[in-house]
């Protein structure tokens, strides 16, 4: 283990860093978060550490991202512990800068996605979200200028949409998606896991097994509809209250009607209690 990462709070103080990395030729990775580190994390910087020499990971809690009724107040901040984490995987640079470094008075710019952005999913229920991504993501890339950014594939249309803003804008950062990881029980790893209180935890598992209960049977060969409302139905019965269960074209996000349209993708969202959870699988 390293004496830790190099904490920057500023961007001039993050430049020197990165300067200082690029002095050495070393190509950088960026992992984007929120803090609240869990194992799905971890394994972001794992495979930043395999696509680039050194790892720079954000943590920003990014108010633009999340209405005014949602739980920007609330979302876990565990700053001691994420930083023991990331020190623990040798991390060269945690770039944390306050509100004010990030929207400083004045600020007046903001990069409205389209394209995947638009696909109708988290965006017809978080109509705010993508913009508020998209702006602090294209910042985190302007400030950071890695060759390679490693974004969790539990956020799909997320990943999807940065990925398209970074080829339209030229960013020039390669952006790779990287692989869910999952509880025993197959819940996807997600800060707001902490939310559920212990009954809720146990009926989170659902979500996975209606999306691999949906795939097996349209994979089986079963018509698009009833396959996909055999696993609504489960969700729903579970006491989950629905906002979505769809099948999409991965790359596009399209809606498909058929089997051979593929890659196909099962994405949901869905509140138990007052916790919204999202996932997605490959079909
Ligand atoms: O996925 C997240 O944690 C956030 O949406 C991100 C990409 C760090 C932007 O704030």
């Amino acid at each position: 283990m390293s004496a830790g990462p190099l904490i920057a709070r500023t961007v001039p103080t993050l430049r020197r860093a990165l300067d200082n990395l690029r002095k050495r030729n070393a190509t950088v990775a960026l992992v984007p978060t929120m803090g609240a580190l869990h194992d799905g994390h971890v394994s972001l910087v794992r495979l930043a550490k395999r696509r680039a020499g050194r790892v720079v990971v954000s943590i920003f809690v990014n108010p633009t991202q999340f209405a005014p009724t949602e739980d920007f107040g609330a979302y876990p901040r565990t700053w001691k512990a994420d930083i023991a984490r990331l020190a623990a995987e040798d991390v060269d640079i945690v770039w944390h800068p306050g509100v004010k470094a990030m929207y400083p008075e004045g600020f007046a710019t903001r990069i409205v996605p389209e394209g995947p952005a638009l696909a109708g999913l988290e965006d017809r229920f978080r109509p705010h979200f993508f913009g508020g991504v998209a702006t602090v993501v294209g910042k985190l890339f302007t400030q950071c200028r890695p060759d390679v950014a490693i974004f969790g594939e539990k956020d799909f249309q997320q990943l999807r949409v940065v990925a398209q803003m970074a080829r339209d804008l030229d960013l020039g950062v390669k952006v790779i998606g990287s692989r869910t990881v999952r509880e025993r029980d197959g819940l996807a790893m997600s800060s707001r896991n902490v939310y559920l209180s212990a009954d809720e935890r146990q009926t989170a598992t659902m979500l996975f097994r209606a999306m691999k209960e949906s795939a097996g049977r349209i994979r089986a060969g079963e018509p698009i509809a009833p396959a996909m409302a055999r696993g609504a139905e489960m969700i729903k019965a579970a006491g989950f209250a629905l906002d979505y269960f769809e099948l999409r074209h991965a790359e596009m996000l399209v809606p498909v009607t058929s089997s051979g349209d593929g890659p196909l993708r099962i994405l949901v969202a869905a509140k138990l209690g007052t916790t919204r959870l999202i996932d997605n699988i490959a079909v």
